[in-house]
Order: structure tokens, then sequence, then C-alpha cells
């Protein structure tokens, strides 16, 4: 089945179908869109979730009761559609004042005031029964090395992190943050750039065990990297909260086009690890499938519907594939000739230690030129995959 049911998480940012499709080069060539609209339209594309910036539901400066006001229209949309907000998110990025970053801004006021920004929205957050908070500092970095004291920027970035933890834990929320690298743009050079990057932050945090990711498919490809090894050590580190599912077509400009609609063998190779990749076989990762893409500026509003859809046919039909691929009996033997469970095997013996490797006799004796005669069939295994997603086994 290919039609998307809400047990399928999928879920959408209201920034995503509510792109106007405005570019460096271009005026918007969509209406603005009512959030209200999008949240019926995705429930009857089968979502089962928005999520939202602050100023995808009200703009920056609004006043209390215009706040307010905006936030019931969207709870009504929600209560008529029984749709979910699993994230929510911050803008740091729009406004001027937030030009040179939110958290990381040389000027303290500004930082002061990304501060507050974000505590208020968390509190909404909270309310609206989301657990997972996204930051994603587009804004956080620079385009020249003498202008931002990375050192410093970094010491202010775990100052703002430590603060919104330390709130949740106060507050009592069950929410986790997860941060979104990106490796450039809008800024010549964002901090945190890549998933591994933002690990390691992680782990000088005062509260790391509420900090994980949301690695975007094209922001780690803007880099150059394989999304589904990020994913995977992200995983592997426990630290998958979150995920945005998109295209992109190498290195350029971050495109966010459809799902699968830039390197499928990766999207393939994604869909597998995250639905097949757990323990004897089930999911490894059971939060949304949040999709943060644009819809195209060549399209007009039905194309938005269309490519939101496309979003979530692209990944139940990998979903598919992914599964009659490892149902596949000769998968499996080419899996096992390829030794890819015998990595599963721990190196050493139980009890074993340095002494007993630098003693083993069959290690004295080990005939490297014959082990490095053997032929893996990583090739063949590659052309049963990309056999299962043509559809052609
Ligand atoms: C991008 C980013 C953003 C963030 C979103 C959440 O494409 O550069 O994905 O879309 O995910 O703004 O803050
Ligand atoms: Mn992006
Ligand atoms: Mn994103
Ligand atoms: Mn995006």
């Amino acid at each position: 089945m290919v039609e998307p049911t809400r047990a399928d998480k999928f879920s959408f940012g209201l920034w995503t179908v509510g792109w106007q499709a405005r570019d460096p080069f271009g005026d918007p060539t969509r209406p603005e869109l009512d959030p209200v609209e999008s949240v019926h339209r995705l429930a009857e594309l089968g979502a089962y979730g928005i999520t939202f910036h602050d100023d995808d539901v009200f703009p920056l400066g609004a006043t209390d009761a215009e706040r307010g006001r905006r936030i019931e229209r969207l709870r009504k949309a929600l209560a008529e559609t029984g749709l979910q907000v699993p994230m929510v998110t911050t803008n740091l990025f729009t406004h001027p004042v937030f030009k040179d970053g939110g958290f990381t801004a040389n000027d303290r006021a500004v930082r002061r005031f990304a501060l507050r920004k974000v505590l208020r929205n968390v509190e909404l957050a909270a309310e609206m029964g989301a657990r997972t908070y996204v930051l994603w500092g587009g804004r956080e970095g620079s385009e020249y090395d003498t202008a931002k004291d990375v050192r410093a920027a970094l010491d202010r970035y775990r100052e703002a992190l430590n603060l919104l933890t330390e709130f949740v834990i106060d507050r009592g929320y069950d929410l986790r943050f997860a941060i979104e690298p990106k490796p450039n743009e809008p800024r010549g050079d964002i901090l945190l750039p890549t998933v591994g990057h933002a690990l390691a932050f992680i782990s000088a945090l005062e509260h790391p065990e509420l900090v994980g990711v949301n690695p975007e498919v094209g922001h780690e490809q803007m880099a150059g990297l394989n999304f589904a090894h990020s994913i995977a050590q992200a995983l592997w580190q426990g630290k998958l909260f979150h995920i945005d599912l998109n295209g992109q077509r190498g290195i350029k400009f971050d495109q966010d086009l459809v799902f699968g609609h830039g390197d499928l063998m990766n999207a393939f190779a994604l869909v597998d690890l995250l639905e097949n990749g757990g323990p004897g076989g089930a999911p490894a990762y059971d939060g949304p499938r949040h999709f943060d893409y644009k819809p195209s500026r060549t399209e007009d509003i039905a194309g938005v519907w269309q490519s939101a859809a496309a979003n979530m046919r692209t990944y139940l039909l990998l979903k598919q594939r992914a599964a009659a691929f490892r149902a596949d009996p000769e998968v499996r033997q080419v899996l096992s000739d390829a030794g890819v469970p015998d990595l599963a095997r721990p190196t050493l013996d139980p009890g074993e230690g340095h002494e007993s490797i630098l003693a083993d006799p069959a290690l004295t004796n080990f005939d490297a030129d014959a082990a490095g005669a053997r032929g893996y069939g990583f090739v063949r295994l590659n052309q049963l995959a990309l056999e299962h997603l043509l559809g052609a086994r």
C-alpha cells in the first residue's frame, strides 16, 4: 500500500507547503497560504502532524492578544483534523536583527533577545504537546574569519543550550532539543556544520541527554557526506531525536527537493536503515518522518499539494522496496557471502586482550595474501539493491 495513513507518522513544516517561493533572484510565485488551510489539506493527504516556527503562526512583534488569537485558530484546525504537533522550532533568521546570528551574535543584546524568543516558544511547544524542539542555527556563523571568534561563539552556543535544558528541567517539560546541522546558506560558514560537529558539541553540554540531532538529507549532502552514514552514527549514539527528509543533487545551494528526488540510492539505504535497521529487522527509529522540503518555484498551488503527496508516496514506495530487498533469499545469500553479518561479531573472544592478540599463533602464520585475494561481491549486492529499487525483482 502506498496510501499514507497516520500510523506512518508523516509530518510537514508549515513553512514547507507555505513557502511562497521568494528566492535571492526573484519575487514570490505563489500567494500566501493560511496555516489553517495547510493543516486541513495535509490531514486529507494522510499526514499525522505539522510543525512550525513561531513566525509561521504569528509575526515577530505581535501583541500578546494577536499572538493568542493566531494560536487559537491553529489549535482549532488541529482539533478539527486530529493532527498533532510533534515538533516546534524558532525563527532566528528572517528579521534583520538576526543577521549576525541569534545565540552567537556579536551583539549581546541580540543574544538576550534571541534567548527570550526561544524560551517563549518552548513554553508554547510544551503547551502544544510537542516532544522535540529543533534548533537550526542558520545565521550562527560568518562570512569572514576575522569577524567571528569561533571559540567564543561556541561558548555562547553552549551557554544558550545549557539555559534551555535547565528551563525544561525546571518547568518539568517532557521536551528534548535537536540541533539541525547545515554547512552553509544563509551564512558563508555555519557553526555546527555537520552531524559529526553537532554530536561532538553535544558532549560538551551540561545536559547532553536532553540534546540530540535533527539531520536534514540535503544538508549533509551539501557537505559531500553520505546521509545514511550520518544517520547510522546518530542512531549508534542514541541521538536521532528527529529527522528532516528531502532531496538534494550534489554540492550546491540548498535545494530542499521532494524526498527521493535527489540521491535515490541513498534514500533507499536511508529508508532501509530507518525501517529495517533495528534489532531483528525492526525499525531503528520510531519518531516522526518529517518532510522539510520546498515545493519548487515553478509550481502553482496544485503543484504544492502534489509535491507534498509525492514526499509521502516516495517514502512508502522505498519502504516497500526495502522490505522486498530484505525478504529476498538471494539477497540474504549475497549479504552472507559479502560478510555483512560477520561484522556484528566482536573481534576478540571473551576474556581476550592485547596480550592474546600478540601471542596468537594463528596470527603469526596468517596468510595475508590469501585473505587479500578474497572477492567480497559488494557490486553484486548493490546491483540487487538497485534492481529491487527499480521494481525489477
Ligand atoms: C534549511 C533548514 C530549515 C530548518 C527549519 C527549522 O532548509 O535550511 O532545513 O528549513 O529546518 O527552518 O528551523
Ligand atoms: Mn534544507
Ligand atoms: Mn530542515
Ligand atoms: Mn528547510
